[in-house]
């Protein structure tokens, strides 16, 4: 087990990059697999969920070939080019790997079995295997296929209209890229759009994907060409150092490089309307995906109400959003987040739980939370409880305290952001 310390710091000003975006670095490695010819990707995040779709795509017979800790060669061999593996597809403690390559496995001709760590264990499956069973798939797993390890056996698909009763960008991928393989088109639908990605990439590899309001389609028989990926910085990395500078008023943080892509920038949104001063600057586009800089400043915080389709927009945000609350005027409200329920951990408890032992006052609902603040917070020993955001959340909360914040099980963090500690120290 490894542990952080963070102590409270003084105001700073700095400019700083975060690593590669983690949706997008799964992306480019799976597309980069189903694509004939070699796809050169750069700004890849090496953290530990990625190495575990760069270890799955090996198993599958993919040469992946990381020539710099963040520059990976790909050479894929098509969607039928995928072989067989001899052994069981390990996705570590990635939801995002499981889903997606769920998608991509059912139409195969072989069969594969998929597993992960715990808390993969006890992640709901059903909501891609069900999809995908419509679309004619044959996947077996616990409970019925609700949970891992799921066995997939290859087989032909026919493609579906989907309305999907959760927003979700890992739904919503699996079954198109299923639809690559099906017979026909596939449309999927969501309550709220979630962050497309996978459509705005598949359109980098030639594959036409048609955009809708509140999903895409797909028609099946398309190929992907080989491409070349530049990854841009992650704003949900990103978002702790925002925090960051929040929870120390009187600094003044830039972040270059940093996706902007709008199905992503909800914490941009809150932040504002929170009071901080938030700067876009240096906007252009990067392999589809719009990139800049955020400069951040701010003096006094106010609560703010959090819901309905904002939360797919910041959904990996909320136990950050809710630390930062601790030091707002009034009451933060997040509601219509039940999905943080399903995430590495219950985030909605984790969150909650951790923030108490700082004295902080939170109260959970049934569908998010409700901070009350500002309130002086105190140092303490907190548990990452093996997910990587609460980890993050937990260090950044410490910067405003007077005793060190004490975050164990702190490797948690090396999923999303190695250097995470290093940027944190720089501060
Ligand atoms: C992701 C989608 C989101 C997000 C996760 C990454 C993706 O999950 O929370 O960190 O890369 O597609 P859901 O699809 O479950 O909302």
């Amino acid at each position: 087990m490894s542990t952080l310390i963070s102590n409270r710091i003084e105001p700073f000003r700095k400019t700083i990059t975060v690593p590669g975006d983690k949706s997008i670095s799964h992306r480019a490695i799976m597309f980069g697999s189903l694509a004939k010819g070699i796809t050169m990707i750069e700004g890849f995040l090496p953290g530990a969920d990625c190495l575990s779709t760069i270890a799955c795509f090996k198993k599958l017979g993919i040469q992946v070939e990381q020539t710099s800790p963040t520059s990976v060669r790909v050479k894929g061999e098509s969607i039928k080019g995928l072989k067989a593996p001899n052994t069981v597809l390990d996705v570590g403690n990635s939801g995002t790997t499981i889903r997606l390559m769920m998608g991509i496995l059912a139409g195969t001709s072989f069969t594969s079995t998929l597993e992960g760590d715990a808390s993969i264990g006890k992640r709901p499956m059903d909501r891609v295997v069900n999809p995908l069973r419509l679309m004619g798939a044959k996947i077996s797993g616990r409970e019925d296929g609700k949970f891992t390890p799921l066995t997939i056996e290859g087989s032909s698909l026919k493609g579906i209209t989907y309305e999907s009763p959760v927003s979700s960008a890992q739904v919503k991928s699996a079954i198109l890229l299923a639809g690559l393989s099906a017979e026909g088109k596939t449309t999927v639908l969501e309550p709220a759009l979630s962050r497309d990605h996978t459509e705005r990439m598949l359109g980098a590899f030639g594959v036409d994907v048609e955009r809708l309001t509140n999903g895409a389609s797909i028609s099946g028989g398309q190929h992907l060409t080989a491409t070349r990926i530049t990854v841009p910085g992650d704003i949900s990395s990103a978002a702790f150092f925002l925090a960051a500078s929040l929870m120390v008023p009187g600094s003044i943080l830039s972040i270059e490089n940093v996706g902007l892509n709008p199905t992503r920038t909800g914490i941009i949104d809150v932040f504002k309307a929170m009071g901080a001063e938030i700067k876009v600057t240096n906007l252009r586009e990067s392999s589809g995906e719009p990139i800049g800089t955020i400069t951040i400043t701010c003096n006094e915080l106010k609560g703010v109400e959090i819901g309905g389709d904002l939360i797919p927009r910041l959904i990996d945000e909320i136990p950050i959003i809710a630390v930062v609350a601790t030091q707002a005027k009034g009451k933060t409200i997040i509601r219509d987040a039940a999905e943080l329920k399903v995430k590495e951990t219950n985030r909605i408890t984790t969150t909650a739980n951790e923030l108490r032992k700082l004295g902080a006052q939170v109260v959970e609902t049934e569908d998010g939370l409700i901070i009350d603040g500002p309130t002086p917070l105190r140092g303490g020993v907190c548990d990452s409880h093996g997910d990587h955001r609460i980890g993050m959340a937990m260090a950044i909360a410490g910067l405003a305290t007077d005793e060190p914040v004490t975050i164990n099980n702190a490797e948690a963090i090396q999923v999303s952001f190695p250097g995470f500690y290093d940027l944190l120290k720089q501060l």
